[in-house]
Protein backbone atom coordinates (compact mmCIF):
# COMPACT_ATOMS: atom_id res chain seq x y z
CA UNK A 1 0.00 0.00 0.00
CA UNK A 2 1.38 3.46 -0.68
CA UNK A 3 2.13 5.66 2.07
CA UNK A 4 -0.58 8.48 0.45
CA UNK A 5 -3.34 5.43 1.11
CA UNK A 6 -2.07 4.51 4.13
CA UNK A 7 -2.37 7.95 5.36
CA UNK A 8 -6.16 8.90 4.27
CA UNK A 9 -6.64 5.21 6.51
CA UNK A 10 -5.46 6.44 9.54
CA UNK A 11 -6.73 9.89 9.12
CA UNK A 12 -7.90 11.54 12.10
CA UNK A 13 -9.48 14.84 11.24
CA UNK A 14 -12.44 15.48 8.65
CA UNK A 15 -13.48 18.62 7.53
CA UNK A 16 -16.94 19.74 6.43
CA UNK A 17 -17.32 22.46 4.07
CA UNK A 18 -20.96 23.95 3.23
CA UNK A 19 -22.55 27.24 2.20
CA UNK A 20 -26.13 28.08 2.64
CA UNK A 21 -27.07 31.59 0.82
CA UNK A 22 -29.71 32.85 2.89
CA UNK A 23 -32.39 35.77 1.66
CA UNK A 24 -34.93 36.59 3.18
CA UNK A 25 -37.31 39.86 2.27
CA UNK A 26 -38.97 42.87 3.66
CA UNK A 27 -41.84 44.21 2.75
CA UNK A 28 -43.67 47.44 2.57
CA UNK A 29 -47.34 46.40 2.66
CA UNK A 30 -50.72 48.85 3.94
CA UNK A 31 -53.24 48.19 5.52
CA UNK A 32 -52.45 44.25 6.32
CA UNK A 33 -55.15 43.76 8.71
CA UNK A 34 -57.53 45.07 5.73
CA UNK A 35 -59.52 41.40 5.44
CA UNK A 36 -59.08 42.29 1.25
CA UNK A 37 -55.57 42.09 1.76
CA UNK A 38 -54.36 38.65 1.21
CA UNK A 39 -50.90 39.95 2.54
CA UNK A 40 -50.68 38.16 5.77
CA UNK A 41 -52.31 34.80 5.53
CA UNK A 42 -49.67 34.32 2.89
CA UNK A 43 -46.84 31.68 3.11
CA UNK A 44 -43.35 32.36 2.37
CA UNK A 45 -41.95 30.58 -0.60
CA UNK A 46 -45.44 30.34 -2.52
CA UNK A 47 -46.46 27.54 -0.16
CA UNK A 48 -49.89 26.10 0.17
CA UNK A 49 -51.12 24.51 3.74
CA UNK A 50 -54.34 24.44 5.68
CA UNK A 51 -52.46 23.44 9.43
CA UNK A 52 -53.14 25.81 12.26
CA UNK A 53 -50.64 28.90 12.55
CA UNK A 54 -49.73 29.91 15.62
CA UNK A 55 -50.34 34.45 15.76
CA UNK A 56 -48.29 35.75 18.44
CA UNK A 57 -49.37 39.06 19.46
CA UNK A 58 -47.88 41.68 22.19
CA UNK A 59 -50.12 42.76 24.69
CA UNK A 60 -50.96 46.46 22.89
CA UNK A 61 -51.68 44.90 19.63
CA UNK A 62 -54.00 42.36 21.35
CA UNK A 63 -55.64 45.56 23.49
CA UNK A 64 -56.08 47.49 20.70
CA UNK A 65 -56.08 45.51 17.37
CA UNK A 66 -58.01 42.08 18.60
CA UNK A 67 -60.98 42.82 17.15
CA UNK A 68 -59.18 43.13 13.54
CA UNK A 69 -56.64 40.48 14.09
CA UNK A 70 -59.57 37.90 14.53
CA UNK A 71 -62.17 39.02 11.92
CA UNK A 72 -58.82 39.00 9.49
CA UNK A 73 -57.97 35.31 10.04
CA UNK A 74 -61.59 34.23 10.45
CA UNK A 75 -62.67 36.13 7.37
CA UNK A 76 -59.96 34.56 5.18
CA UNK A 77 -60.84 30.66 7.14
CA UNK A 78 -57.18 30.78 7.96
CA UNK A 79 -57.02 28.21 11.00
CA UNK A 80 -55.04 29.90 13.91
CA UNK A 81 -54.35 29.95 17.41
CA UNK A 82 -53.21 33.10 19.89
CA UNK A 83 -50.91 33.37 21.83
CA UNK A 84 -50.62 37.29 23.87
CA UNK A 85 -47.01 38.07 25.71
CA UNK A 86 -46.18 41.12 27.35
CA UNK A 87 -43.91 43.49 25.90
CA UNK A 88 -41.34 45.64 27.40
CA UNK A 89 -37.92 44.94 27.79
CA UNK A 90 -38.18 43.64 31.65
CA UNK A 91 -40.45 40.64 29.79
CA UNK A 92 -37.40 39.84 26.84
CA UNK A 93 -36.61 36.28 28.90
CA UNK A 94 -36.44 32.64 28.31
CA UNK A 95 -39.35 32.17 30.01
CA UNK A 96 -40.89 33.98 27.18
CA UNK A 97 -39.20 31.70 24.75
CA UNK A 98 -40.04 28.61 26.49
CA UNK A 99 -43.99 29.91 26.65
CA UNK A 100 -43.64 29.83 22.79
CA UNK A 101 -42.17 26.67 22.07
CA UNK A 102 -45.13 25.06 24.74
CA UNK A 103 -47.69 26.78 22.90
CA UNK A 104 -46.00 25.78 19.55
CA UNK A 105 -45.88 22.10 20.59
CA UNK A 106 -49.83 22.65 21.73
CA UNK A 107 -50.89 23.08 18.26
CA UNK A 108 -48.90 20.69 16.38
CA UNK A 109 -46.56 22.90 14.52
CA UNK A 110 -44.98 21.93 11.08
CA UNK A 111 -41.07 21.78 10.56
CA UNK A 112 -41.57 24.81 7.60
CA UNK A 113 -45.18 24.39 6.48
CA UNK A 114 -47.25 26.40 9.40
CA UNK A 115 -45.08 29.34 9.78
CA UNK A 116 -46.13 31.07 13.10
CA UNK A 117 -46.85 34.79 12.84
CA UNK A 118 -45.24 37.58 15.46
CA UNK A 119 -47.17 41.12 15.61
CA UNK A 120 -45.58 43.46 18.10
CA UNK A 121 -43.15 45.36 18.77
CA UNK A 122 -39.00 44.93 19.22
CA UNK A 123 -38.99 42.83 22.05
CA UNK A 124 -41.96 40.40 20.99
CA UNK A 125 -40.05 40.11 17.55
CA UNK A 126 -36.44 39.15 19.77
CA UNK A 127 -38.57 36.71 21.94
CA UNK A 128 -40.26 35.14 18.77
CA UNK A 129 -37.41 35.04 16.29
CA UNK A 130 -35.37 32.89 19.20
CA UNK A 131 -38.34 30.70 20.07
CA UNK A 132 -38.57 29.36 16.72
CA UNK A 133 -34.79 29.62 15.66
CA UNK A 134 -34.53 27.11 18.38
CA UNK A 135 -37.93 24.81 18.26
CA UNK A 136 -36.84 22.05 16.00
CA UNK A 137 -33.50 24.10 15.41
CA UNK A 138 -35.31 26.64 13.37
CA UNK A 139 -38.58 27.16 11.90
CA UNK A 140 -39.30 29.83 9.60
CA UNK A 141 -41.65 32.53 11.33
CA UNK A 142 -43.83 35.89 9.46
CA UNK A 143 -42.45 38.96 11.21
CA UNK A 144 -44.93 42.42 11.66
CA UNK A 145 -43.36 44.75 13.63
CA UNK A 146 -45.42 47.29 14.92
CA UNK A 147 -42.94 49.74 16.44
CA UNK A 148 -41.29 52.51 14.72
CA UNK A 149 -38.26 51.18 15.98
CA UNK A 150 -39.04 47.59 15.26
CA UNK A 151 -39.73 48.52 11.92
CA UNK A 152 -36.64 50.40 11.21
CA UNK A 153 -33.99 48.34 12.69
CA UNK A 154 -34.31 45.05 14.68
CA UNK A 155 -37.60 44.25 12.15
CA UNK A 156 -34.64 44.29 9.32
CA UNK A 157 -32.54 42.50 10.97
CA UNK A 158 -31.13 38.74 11.35
CA UNK A 159 -30.80 38.16 14.80
CA UNK A 160 -32.93 38.13 17.55
CA UNK A 161 -32.44 37.77 21.79
CA UNK A 162 -32.94 37.60 25.44
CA UNK A 163 -31.80 39.44 28.68
CA UNK A 164 -29.84 37.20 30.70
CA UNK A 165 -28.04 38.03 33.65
CA UNK A 166 -28.65 41.17 33.74
CA UNK A 167 -27.05 42.01 30.19
CA UNK A 168 -28.90 42.96 27.30
CA UNK A 169 -29.69 40.23 23.95
CA UNK A 170 -26.93 38.38 26.01
CA UNK A 171 -28.71 34.90 24.86
CA UNK A 172 -29.65 35.28 21.39
CA UNK A 173 -29.55 33.86 17.68
CA UNK A 174 -28.54 34.90 13.77
CA UNK A 175 -31.83 33.61 12.12
CA UNK A 176 -34.09 36.25 9.83
CA UNK A 177 -37.38 34.97 9.39
CA UNK A 178 -38.12 34.87 5.35
CA UNK A 179 -40.67 37.12 4.98
CA UNK A 180 -41.22 40.55 7.14
CA UNK A 181 -44.02 43.09 6.64
CA UNK A 182 -43.69 46.63 7.29
CA UNK A 183 -47.24 48.37 7.84
CA UNK A 184 -46.53 51.91 9.14
CA UNK A 185 -50.39 52.51 10.09
CA UNK A 186 -49.35 50.54 13.51
CA UNK A 187 -47.20 53.53 14.31
CA UNK A 188 -50.85 55.48 14.52
CA UNK A 189 -51.61 53.87 17.94
CA UNK A 190 -48.43 53.92 18.78
CA UNK A 191 -47.81 56.23 22.62
CA UNK A 192 -45.77 59.11 21.38
CA UNK A 193 -42.82 58.62 24.11
CA UNK A 194 -42.40 55.25 22.04
CA UNK A 195 -42.60 57.13 18.48
CA UNK A 196 -39.76 59.45 19.75
CA UNK A 197 -37.86 56.23 20.79
CA UNK A 198 -38.11 54.35 17.79
CA UNK A 199 -36.61 57.82 15.95
CA UNK A 200 -33.31 57.62 17.94
CA UNK A 201 -32.40 54.83 16.16
CA UNK A 202 -32.94 57.14 12.73
CA UNK A 203 -30.81 59.38 14.20
CA UNK A 204 -28.52 56.85 14.48
CA UNK A 205 -28.51 55.86 11.10
CA UNK A 206 -28.52 59.47 9.97
CA UNK A 207 -25.66 60.33 12.12
CA UNK A 208 -23.26 57.99 11.02
CA UNK A 209 -24.53 57.67 7.04
CA UNK A 210 -26.97 59.42 5.66
CA UNK A 211 -26.51 63.45 5.54
CA UNK A 212 -30.39 63.47 3.79
CA UNK A 213 -31.96 61.80 6.45
CA UNK A 214 -30.55 64.06 8.89
CA UNK A 215 -32.36 66.94 7.11
CA UNK A 216 -35.65 65.28 6.98
CA UNK A 217 -34.98 64.87 11.09
CA UNK A 218 -33.98 68.30 10.97
CA UNK A 219 -36.55 70.44 9.29
CA UNK A 220 -39.59 67.72 10.48
CA UNK A 221 -38.59 66.73 13.53
CA UNK A 222 -42.06 68.18 15.68
CA UNK A 223 -44.08 66.87 13.05
CA UNK A 224 -43.00 63.22 12.95
CA UNK A 225 -43.97 62.73 16.46
CA UNK A 226 -47.33 64.98 16.23
CA UNK A 227 -48.04 63.03 12.99
CA UNK A 228 -46.99 59.37 13.92
CA UNK A 229 -45.42 59.40 10.76
CA UNK A 230 -48.44 59.31 9.26
CA UNK A 231 -47.89 62.46 7.01
CA UNK A 232 -51.53 63.47 7.20
CA UNK A 233 -50.99 67.23 7.23
CA UNK A 234 -50.87 69.61 4.61
CA UNK A 235 -47.50 69.80 4.97
CA UNK A 236 -46.39 66.23 5.15
CA UNK A 237 -48.02 65.72 2.28
CA UNK A 238 -45.99 67.01 0.09
CA UNK A 239 -42.18 65.56 1.34
CA UNK A 240 -43.91 62.56 3.30
CA UNK A 241 -41.17 62.88 5.93
CA UNK A 242 -43.06 59.60 7.74
CA UNK A 243 -42.36 57.57 4.96
CA UNK A 244 -38.78 58.91 3.73
CA UNK A 245 -37.66 58.33 7.32
CA UNK A 246 -38.92 54.69 6.81
CA UNK A 247 -37.87 53.61 3.62
CA UNK A 248 -34.55 55.86 3.95
CA UNK A 249 -33.55 54.31 7.58
CA UNK A 250 -34.25 50.53 6.06
CA UNK A 251 -32.69 51.08 3.06
CA UNK A 252 -29.63 52.25 4.93
CA UNK A 253 -29.89 49.34 7.56
CA UNK A 254 -30.12 46.83 4.82
CA UNK A 255 -27.05 48.06 2.93
CA UNK A 256 -25.09 47.75 6.31
CA UNK A 257 -26.03 43.98 6.78
CA UNK A 258 -25.86 42.78 3.27
CA UNK A 259 -22.09 42.33 3.68
CA UNK A 260 -22.00 41.86 7.12
CA UNK A 261 -24.71 39.69 8.27
CA UNK A 262 -23.22 37.00 10.57
CA UNK A 263 -21.19 39.95 11.94
CA UNK A 264 -17.81 38.06 11.01
CA UNK A 265 -16.20 41.55 11.03
CA UNK A 266 -17.08 43.31 14.36
CA UNK A 267 -16.46 47.01 12.91
CA UNK A 268 -19.80 48.00 12.30
CA UNK A 269 -20.95 51.53 12.21
CA UNK A 270 -24.65 50.48 12.87
CA UNK A 271 -23.37 49.91 16.62
CA UNK A 272 -23.02 53.75 16.63
CA UNK A 273 -25.15 54.43 19.87
CA UNK A 274 -24.90 51.33 21.03
CA UNK A 275 -21.31 51.41 23.11
CA UNK A 276 -22.10 52.68 26.46
CA UNK A 277 -26.17 52.69 26.44
CA UNK A 278 -26.66 48.66 26.57
CA UNK A 279 -25.44 48.33 30.12
CA UNK A 280 -26.63 52.04 30.95
CA UNK A 281 -30.07 51.15 29.58
CA UNK A 282 -30.46 47.52 31.65
CA UNK A 283 -29.33 49.33 35.09
CA UNK A 284 -32.18 52.19 33.90
CA UNK A 285 -34.54 49.67 33.80
CA UNK A 286 -37.83 50.02 32.78
CA UNK A 287 -36.83 54.04 33.35
CA UNK A 288 -34.89 54.75 30.06
CA UNK A 289 -36.37 53.00 26.21
CA UNK A 290 -34.21 51.39 23.71
CA UNK A 291 -34.39 54.43 21.46
CA UNK A 292 -33.69 56.78 24.57
CA UNK A 293 -30.47 55.14 25.61
CA UNK A 294 -29.04 55.60 22.20
CA UNK A 295 -29.60 58.89 21.30
CA UNK A 296 -27.84 59.36 24.01
CA UNK A 297 -24.97 57.64 23.33
CA UNK A 298 -25.06 59.18 20.09
CA UNK A 299 -24.62 62.74 21.53
CA UNK A 300 -22.08 61.39 24.09
CA UNK A 301 -20.47 59.94 21.06
CA UNK A 302 -20.03 63.37 19.24
CA UNK A 303 -18.96 64.94 22.10
CA UNK A 304 -15.72 62.21 22.01
CA UNK A 305 -15.47 63.36 18.43
CA UNK A 306 -16.01 66.90 18.71
CA UNK A 307 -12.59 66.52 21.27
CA UNK A 308 -10.88 64.79 18.88
CA UNK A 309 -11.22 67.36 16.49
CA UNK A 310 -13.46 64.83 14.03
CA UNK A 311 -16.70 66.98 14.22
CA UNK A 312 -16.69 70.73 14.75
CA UNK A 313 -18.90 72.66 17.31
CA UNK A 314 -21.33 73.83 15.00
CA UNK A 315 -22.26 70.58 13.99
CA UNK A 316 -22.38 68.72 17.51
CA UNK A 317 -24.66 71.72 18.38
CA UNK A 318 -26.99 70.58 14.80
CA UNK A 319 -26.68 66.83 16.79
CA UNK A 320 -28.32 68.12 20.30
CA UNK A 321 -30.57 69.99 17.80
CA UNK A 322 -31.85 67.35 16.25
CA UNK A 323 -31.94 65.36 19.16
CA UNK A 324 -34.18 68.14 20.71
CA UNK A 325 -36.20 68.32 18.00
CA UNK A 326 -37.60 65.17 17.63
CA UNK A 327 -38.07 65.12 21.37
CA UNK A 328 -35.41 63.04 22.91
CA UNK A 329 -33.44 64.33 26.17
CA UNK A 330 -29.65 65.01 24.45
CA UNK A 331 -28.36 64.19 28.10
CA UNK A 332 -28.97 62.24 31.26
CA UNK A 333 -27.34 61.82 34.88
CA UNK A 334 -25.99 58.21 34.02
CA UNK A 335 -24.44 59.56 31.27
CA UNK A 336 -22.48 62.36 33.26
CA UNK A 337 -20.90 59.13 35.56
CA UNK A 338 -17.54 58.54 33.97
CA UNK A 339 -16.96 55.58 36.34
CA UNK A 340 -20.22 53.43 34.74
CA UNK A 341 -19.25 54.69 31.31
CA UNK A 342 -16.31 53.00 31.31
CA UNK A 343 -17.41 49.83 32.75
CA UNK A 344 -20.45 50.23 30.15
CA UNK A 345 -17.67 51.04 27.28
CA UNK A 346 -15.21 47.50 29.01
CA UNK A 347 -18.27 45.43 28.45
CA UNK A 348 -18.95 46.27 24.88
CA UNK A 349 -15.62 45.64 24.51
CA UNK A 350 -15.56 41.88 25.41
CA UNK A 351 -18.94 41.66 22.77
CA UNK A 352 -16.25 43.49 20.11
CA UNK A 353 -13.60 40.34 21.19
CA UNK A 354 -11.11 42.84 22.69
CA UNK A 355 -11.40 45.88 20.58
CA UNK A 356 -12.61 48.94 21.24
CA UNK A 357 -14.20 49.28 17.50
CA UNK A 358 -15.95 52.21 18.34
CA UNK A 359 -17.87 54.49 15.82
CA UNK A 360 -17.01 57.71 15.56
CA UNK A 361 -19.02 60.77 13.53
CA UNK A 362 -16.41 61.97 11.18
CA UNK A 363 -18.67 64.97 9.72
CA UNK A 364 -22.93 64.42 9.34
CA UNK A 365 -23.67 61.40 7.62
CA UNK A 366 -19.96 60.41 7.77
CA UNK A 367 -17.96 57.78 9.96
CA UNK A 368 -14.68 56.49 11.33
CA UNK A 369 -13.18 53.75 13.66
CA UNK A 370 -11.17 54.38 17.15
CA UNK A 371 -9.66 52.19 19.51
CA UNK A 372 -7.77 54.13 21.60
CA UNK A 373 -10.05 56.13 23.81
CA UNK A 374 -8.94 56.62 26.51
CA UNK A 375 -10.66 57.10 30.56
CA UNK A 376 -9.54 61.09 30.42
CA UNK A 377 -11.88 61.52 27.25
CA UNK A 378 -14.66 59.81 29.02
CA UNK A 379 -14.43 61.84 31.70
CA UNK A 380 -14.33 64.90 29.62
CA UNK A 381 -17.29 64.06 27.53
CA UNK A 382 -19.02 62.98 30.62
CA UNK A 383 -18.75 66.53 32.14
CA UNK A 384 -19.57 68.03 29.09
CA UNK A 385 -23.24 65.82 29.13
CA UNK A 386 -23.27 67.32 32.58
CA UNK A 387 -23.65 70.69 31.48
CA UNK A 388 -26.53 69.85 28.80
CA UNK A 389 -28.41 68.72 31.95
CA UNK A 390 -31.46 70.29 32.54
CA UNK A 391 -30.88 72.95 35.62
CA UNK A 392 -33.15 71.25 38.11
CA UNK A 393 -32.29 68.00 36.87
CA UNK A 394 -28.30 69.30 37.50
CA UNK A 395 -28.92 69.66 41.34
CA UNK A 396 -30.14 66.57 41.53
CA UNK A 397 -27.61 64.84 40.00
CA UNK A 398 -25.10 66.77 42.44
CA UNK A 399 -27.09 65.93 45.59
N1 LIG B 1 -32.85 42.17 16.87
C1 LIG B 1 -32.34 43.35 16.59
O1 LIG B 1 -31.50 43.49 15.72
C2 LIG B 1 -32.81 44.55 17.36
C3 LIG B 1 -32.54 45.84 16.88
C4 LIG B 1 -33.01 46.94 17.59
C5 LIG B 1 -33.71 46.75 18.76
N2 LIG B 1 -33.95 45.48 19.19
C6 LIG B 1 -34.69 45.27 20.45
O2 LIG B 1 -35.97 45.84 20.36
C7 LIG B 1 -36.42 46.12 21.68
C8 LIG B 1 -37.13 47.44 21.71
O3 LIG B 1 -38.21 47.36 20.84
P1 LIG B 1 -39.45 48.36 20.97
O4 LIG B 1 -38.93 49.74 21.11
O5 LIG B 1 -40.34 48.04 19.84
O6 LIG B 1 -40.08 47.99 22.40
P2 LIG B 1 -41.33 47.05 22.81
O7 LIG B 1 -41.37 45.85 21.98
O8 LIG B 1 -41.24 46.90 24.28
O9 LIG B 1 -42.59 47.96 22.44
C9 LIG B 1 -42.77 49.19 23.07
C10 LIG B 1 -44.20 49.34 23.59
O10 LIG B 1 -45.08 49.59 22.50
C11 LIG B 1 -46.20 48.70 22.55
N3 LIG B 1 -46.68 48.57 21.18
C12 LIG B 1 -46.15 47.81 20.17
N4 LIG B 1 -46.77 48.09 19.02
C13 LIG B 1 -47.72 49.01 19.28
C14 LIG B 1 -48.68 49.71 18.48
N5 LIG B 1 -48.72 49.56 17.16
N6 LIG B 1 -49.51 50.57 19.09
C15 LIG B 1 -49.43 50.80 20.43
N7 LIG B 1 -48.53 50.20 21.23
C16 LIG B 1 -47.69 49.31 20.65
C17 LIG B 1 -45.65 47.48 23.24
O11 LIG B 1 -46.67 46.72 23.82
C18 LIG B 1 -44.74 48.11 24.29
O12 LIG B 1 -45.51 48.51 25.39
C19 LIG B 1 -35.20 46.07 22.58
O13 LIG B 1 -35.27 44.92 23.39
C20 LIG B 1 -34.05 45.96 21.63
O14 LIG B 1 -32.97 45.21 22.15
C21 LIG B 1 -33.53 44.39 18.52
ZN1 LIG C 1 -30.69 49.55 18.80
Amino acid sequence: MTTNKLKKRHRAKWVVKTRQEVSYEIIEAMNLLDPKNPTLGRLPGGRKSNGTRLVILDHSIEALYDDQVRSYFDVNRIPVEYLSLTAGDEHKTLDQVELIAHRLNEIGTYRAGTPPIGIGGGVLQDVVGMAVSLYRRGIPYIRVPTTLLAQIDGGVAAKNGVNHGGFRNRLGTFAPPPRTLIDRTFIASLPPRQVRSGLGEALKLALIKDPFLFGILERHGDRLVAEHLQDTSEESRQVQPGLVVIKQAISGMVEELQDNLWETDLRRIVDYGHTFSPMIEMQALPYLLHGEAVALDCVFSAFLAMNRGLLSPCDLDRVIAVTRGIGLAPSHPMFCDAELLSVALADTVRHRDGHQNLTLMNGIGSATFVNDLTYPEIGKAAAQMFDLLDADERVRTTD
